[in-house]
């Protein structure tokens, strides 16, 4: 019964004013938004873009690996990805003699082509909405348990039937809107994946961690890849036998340029965003979480780049965990300064307070707000403790590596620096120390400090030239031990009575923008499902007196040139075309375009996705957002949220004039 009325409520929001812009659509149901889709235009039909029964768009869509998206580009398999997104193969592949990461690398020949155990490529065979079937049998006399008993059954059985009879697929089925609505998803997962191209970091990762999450940006940030399969055309484990795989369909490219106003969409796989979060846990994640964490990684990027700074073995040892440190740490700056420049709190808050006044006298909704307050009241100081768990104690690398059971031994060692480590140590432990209260402290974690009076004294004992693995696993070991014995059922169970809570929140929300012609926009929060969002090229004023354009160049990169800056030291064969000014058949203006921004709303695990342009074809490749809008995962904001794409043209000109590598442009469709 809820469930009817929830879809209804569903369909007419869908076709509700919609602020711009903002939404991560579902392929099966985008005929919902393909009218707006057109009047902004997109010149395509819905069942272009995901059709049952006919190829379509999202058959050269591809979730790569486990948290990125990637396309097909060419007949043959050809893959374009985000360099970030390779990364790790990039640097499987590297050695001191063959130096990918620095150097770049590209097969010439497809024997060339290099494999990569564990990297899976993913293709949607079909989605579907399941609901009814998951909730087949649900009586609304039902406590939550049995509830949850008789959805996990027949999600069971669901994806048992879908996976019959097939091989190589992967299938589930996951919950939309809170557990609202339930998709069934069936993929077909190819595991002879093999790197086959991918420029020198100095372009691929051109200004690193200076530049991330910024806009003006100048990074080409791509890798090339193909898809592998058994005679048949079917997914098989690596062999040398196997065959470029025969895609359903593959994106043509479109190399006659972009420029502002234009209509772009991009189709992927974001990862996870909080729309409609209750205003006490907004004001959690800007003024408590976000500030604590950033302190904390604030704390290890420091004693990293000290280091890293006094030698060059110990800079490539921690190139990937400072970036991936640098990543978040810089992002939730950005989140927590837009949470509160958009006054997104009080907003909420607002809405709360009428929400409350509408509820009255309707059973469901009543005593909605007043149990999130209570409940997010009853864990508030709970949750720090659990995020300096990991941000602070687990986040020394000897502790979790030896608490964890040494797993790995060998890499982790080839990427230690136990200077780093230690200091992270000392420093991590003090705020751990000062900043959470005594009563939360594990006994063991007191009385060790107690036993060595200080901090550094306790590093000393820990971190000796042969360090003292044992104690690192006793810390590991005892400190979480007391955090998921006394405090992690509580957390839980608040958390799963909060995700439940929200489950009504959501019908009550959509429910009373009809009931009060609202123009607010629904569309489920990313959870790692293909999705369609689309917007248009277009700049931005991130603040007073400052407008950036929606298009960078090469001009830009050779203004940020820097040899003496790690960062910005490009390869001199780039500095050699832009003097020669060689540009082929790529030159816009007397420059190649570089990268461009656009309103479409993403968030992570977007990376690698297609951006098109109206007609379908590929013109970028998403890579990241710009920083004033990367509260976008929490609430979105029109004025500044934008999406960053690698253009196209830029990654053609790198293959073509910096790789020579003629072939891969011969094997694509390009429109000129
Ligand atoms: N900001 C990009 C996204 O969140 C990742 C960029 C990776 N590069 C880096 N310098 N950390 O994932
Ligand atoms: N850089 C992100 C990714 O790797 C994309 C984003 O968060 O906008 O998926």
């Amino acid at each position: 019964m809820k469930r009817i009325l929830f879809a209804v409520v569903l369909l007419l929001s869908g076709t509700s004013l919609l602020r711009a812009d903002e939404g991560m659509w579902l392929p099966s149901e985008i005929i919902l938004k393909i009218k707006d889709m057109q009047e902004k235009g997109f010149k395509l039909t819905a069942e272009d873009i995901y059709s049952i029964n006919n190829s379509s768009l999202k058959d050269a869509v591809v979730h790569f690996g486990g948290g990125c998206t990637g396309e097909i580009i060419s007949s043959e398999g050809l893959l374009i990805t985000n360099h970030h997104c390779g990364y790790g193969q990039i640097q499987q592949h590297s050695s001191v003699e063959h130096d990918y990461l620095t150097d770049g690398f590209w097969a010439m020949t497809r024997e060339q082509e290099l494999p990569n155990p564990g990297l899976t490529v993913s293709f949607l065979d079909y989605m579907e909405d399941v609901t009814e079937q998951v909730l087949k049998g649900y009586k609304p006399s039902m406590t939550e348990e049995q509830r949850s008993a008789l959805v996990a059954k027949n999600i069971k059985a669901i994806e048992e039937k879908a996976k019959e009879g097939r091989k190589s697929v992967s299938v589930s089925v996951k919950a939309l809107y809170y557990g609202n609505q339930y998709y069934l998803y069936v993929f077909k997962v190819f595991t002879d994946v093999r790197l086959v191209g991918a420029p020198p970091s100095s372009i691929g990762k051109f200004g690193g961690d200076t530049d991330n999450w910024m806009w003006p940006r100048h990074t080409g940030d791509f890798s090339l890849f193909r898809v592998y399969a058994g005679a048949d055309n079917e997914p098989a484990p690596y062999s040398k036998d196997n065959v470029p795989y025969k895609p359903k369909r593959f994106f043509k490219i479109n190399a006659k340029g972009i420029g502002e106003g234009d209509f772009t969409m991009v189709y992927g796989f974001p990862g996870r965003t909080n729309e409609y979060l209750f205003s006490d846990a907004v004001r959690y994640t800007a003024y408590t979480s976000n500030p604590h964490k950033i302190a904390l990684r604030t704390l290890r990027l420091d004693a990293q780049k000290r280091e890293m700074e006094k030698d060059p073995a110990v800079r490539i040892k921690y190139a990937s965990k400072n970036a991936n440190v640098a990543n978040a740490w810089k992002k939730w700056q950005g989140e927590a300064k837009g949470i509160i420049k958009m006054r997104a709190i009080e907003n909420k808050e607002e809405f709360e307070a009428a929400f409350t006044k509408w509820s009255q006298g309707k059973p469901d909704y009543e005593n909605l707000v007043a149990r999130f307050k209570e409940l997010y009241g009853a864990i508030e100081e709970l949750s720090l403790v659990r995020d300096y768990q990991s941000e602070a104690l687990n986040a020394v690398e000897l502790v979790a590596f030896a608490g964890r059971g040494q797993r790995g031994a060998e890499r982790f060692y080839k990427d230690y620096h136990m200077p780093i480590d230690k200091e992270c140590f000392i420093s991590l432990y003090k705020a751990y120390d000062k900043n959470i209260a005594d009563k939360y402290k594990s006994p063991y974690f007191k009385e060790q400090l107690a036993k060595f009076g200080t901090v550094e004294a306790w590093a000393d004992a820990i971190f000796t030239a042969e360090p003292n693995m044992e104690m690192a696993a006793e810390i590991y070991r005892n400190t979480n031990k007391w955090f998921m014995e006394n405090y992690a059922p509580v957390l839980d169970s608040v958390n799963r009575e909060i995700t439940l809570l929200y489950r009504t929140y959501m019908r009550g929300m959509m429910e009373y923008n009809k009931a009060n012609r609202g123009t607010k926009v629904f569309y489920p929060d990313a959870n790692s499902t293909l999705r369609v969002a689309y917007g248009q090229v277009k700049g931005y004023s991130p603040s007073d007196a400052v407008y950036f354009t929606p298009v960078s160049s090469l001009d830009g990169i050779i203004q940020k040139d820097n040899p003496e800056i790690y960062d910005y030291n490009i390869p001199q064969a780039l500095r050699d075309l832009h003097a020669a000014k060689d540009y082929g058949q790529w030159e816009v203006n007397g420059s190649v375009p570089v990268a461009f921004i656009a309103t479409n709303h993403t968030t992570g695990g977007n990376s690698g996705s297609p951006v098109l342009d109206a007609e379908g074809n590929l013109i970028g490749v998403n890579f990241d957002r710009v920083w004033e809008g990367t509260m976008s995962d929490v609430v979105y904001d029109p004025e500044v949220c934008r999406n960053i794409s690698l253009d196209i043209r830029f990654a053609l000109f790198v293959i073509d004039k910096l790789a020579n590598a003629d072939h891969l442009l011969e094997e694509m469709e390009i429109l000129k």
